[in-house]
């Protein structure tokens, strides 16, 4: 309850500031269980917040004397916790964990702030100090998730156990590897969890999560993956330590390689082929432009007509996602939508100085467009970030099949599609990677790093499609060139075929 309060009450933009999002009480009890089955009598949250941890480990009612330190930057956060916190066996420092001096502990449990170590303010002084501690040089930069991670791990006592919750993307990137190599030369990394439906059980998170659950027992043993579903499955797990799918022993993990794909590749049927890389070598997706008031700014013709506004001011625009049925996006397709009378321009104000725009700007004000979330953080209101037509789109929601789009026109998009932007990698391989996006291989491949919202509703953020896994480039050049263009032009009369037949040339890629 605190947290819906709490929730409802801060502004997301100050949550974000500081990484608070909130451990759902099933996830949370479930971490509690398992950090204390070996009667620990020292524990430590190094990211209190509301205290969900504490609380779950209090329900527990664990029959001998235990103490539990926490730590919490926010001040703010802690005057929504009332009556615990003069609880005897809780002692909260209001203070940064990465600040804290050196103490032990029998079991630590964590859902640290997720926030790149850019943004962190004092991260030139507080860097060196960390590194003394652990005794490791920390190079590059990263998410400080990680660095709390770093320095629990050195606080465990013998025995002690650790539970920690972490964005997935850890296991790819920079300190990553770092952390990777302690969990497995020292035999700490004991089981990951990973969600395969995530929004149902994390609705809240912004980044796709796991946990990890390590211990300081020096035993060589397997590691364990399990893959939760549901939250009702959550609630039918008696034991954590029993309930895995797959076991992978210390040499399967190597440091050095991306875990992502290793443990992704065990729980879905679609394996990763030997030599693809990240759709990121190629370019990168970004998100379309957020007016923060479509109702405003999607405009059709008759419309334009009725407020006599100047194609200065208008940019030609995908608004909406249905829009656009087929694969292939034309300019024929984009006069038939005109002629339909589809909202397919979108106001874009270059300069306020016809009577017909800054009445209409007037108008929107009347309506309050200009106190919208994101209007009012513009400057004026009305004025659009800007975006290059983008070869091919990519729809944020998709339900069953990932809708992917050929775009030959020079319209842009709003947040109805992610459209990809290529770099000199990329610029030659459009076609190439959008027969691989539209094949089934690549679809199941994408949907690897899809954000399930339930009821089979997918979503991807950017960043999403830009881990996804490709063909390298001797892949996509290995590929008959007539047949891409063979693809392409079927695709325009019969997706199905096209699909069919991208199957193919994508197989006789991986084959080779
Ligand atoms: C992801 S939230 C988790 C809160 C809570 N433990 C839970 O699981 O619901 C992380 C918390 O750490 C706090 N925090 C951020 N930076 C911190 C720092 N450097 N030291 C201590 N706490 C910090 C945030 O204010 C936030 O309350």
């Amino acid at each position: 309850m605190r947290q819906s309060d709490y929730i409802s009450n801060i502004p997301i933009n100050y949550r974000k500031e500081y990484g608070q999002f909130f451990t759902p009480s099933l996830v949370a009890q479930m971490m509690a269980k398992w950090v204390t089955e070996n009667h620990p009598e020292k524990i430590l949250d190094p990211a209190f917040g509301l205290g969900i941890f504490y609380e779950e480990i209090s329900k527990l009612k664990l029959q001998y004397q235990w103490h539990f330190t926490a730590y919490e930057i926010d001040n703010n956060i802690l005057n929504y916790l009332h009556n615990i916190q003069n609880n005897n066996n809780l002692t909260i420092f209001n203070q940064d964990y990465l600040e804290s001096d050196m103490d032990y502990y029998d079991a630590i449990i964590c859902n640290p702030p997720y926030l790149r170590f850019q943004k962190f303010k004092n991260r030139h002084d507080i860097l060196p100090k960390i590194e003394q501690q652990i005794g490791k040089k920390l190079g590059g930069y990263s998410n400080i998730a990680s660095i709390f991670l770093i320095k629990a791990l050195q606080q465990l006592n013998l025995n002690g156990r650790l539970a920690f919750i972490l964005p997935f993307e850890f296991f790819n990137t920079g300190y990553g590897k770092e952390i990777k190599k302690t969990l497995i030369e020292n035999y700490l990394l004991k089981q990951i969890i990973i969600f395969a439906n995530e929004k149902d059980i994390f609705p809240d998170a912004t980044t796709t999560i796991c946990i990890l659950l390590c211990q300081n027992d020096q035993l060589k043993q397997e590691i364990k993956i399990t893959n939760i579903h549901n939250t009702q499955e959550i609630k039918e797990i008696a034991n954590i330590s029993n309930y895995y799918h797959h076991q992978l022993n210390n040499s399967q993990l190597p440091p050095q390689k991306k875990w992502t794909s290793i443990i992704l590749s065990l729980v879905s049927d679609q394996k990763i082929p030997e030599g693809f890389c990240k759709i990121s070598e190629y370019g990168n997706f970004k998100r379309g432009i957020a007016t923060g008031a479509n109702d405003f700014f999607a405009l059709n013709k008759s419309k334009i007509e009725q407020l006599q506004l100047n194609d200065n001011n208008l940019c030609l625009c995908i608004t909406k996602s249905n829009l656009i049925k087929k694969a292939i996006f034309t300019d024929d397709e984009l006069e038939l939508l005109i002629k339909q009378d589809k909202p397919i321009y979108c106001l874009d104000v270059q300069e306020a100085n016809t009577q017909s725009v800054i009445n209409y700007i007037k108008l929107g004000e009347e309506k309050d467009y200009h106190e919208r979330y994101l209007t009012q953080n513009r400057q004026p209101w009305y004025k659009l970030e800007k975006r290059e037509p983008s070869p091919i789109l990519f729809g944020v929601f998709n339900r069953g099949k990932l809708k992917v789009i050929r775009n030959f026109t020079q319209v842009i998009n709003l947040t109805c599609y992610h459209g990809f932007y290529p770099n000199i990698f990329g610029t030659n391989i459009i076609d190439q990677l959008f027969i691989y996006f539209i094949s089934d291989i690549g679809q199941d491949i994408i949907k690897m790093n899809k954000r399930s919202y339930g009821n089979n509703l997918d979503k991807f953020e950017p960043g999403d499609l830009n881990n996804s896994y490709c063909p390298n480039i001797e892949q996509f050049d290995a590929m008959d060139k007539q047949k891409v263009n063979e693809i392409i032009e079927l695709a325009k009369i019969d997706e199905k075929e096209a699909i069919l037949m991208s199957n193919k040339l994508i197989k006789s890629i991986i084959n080779r």
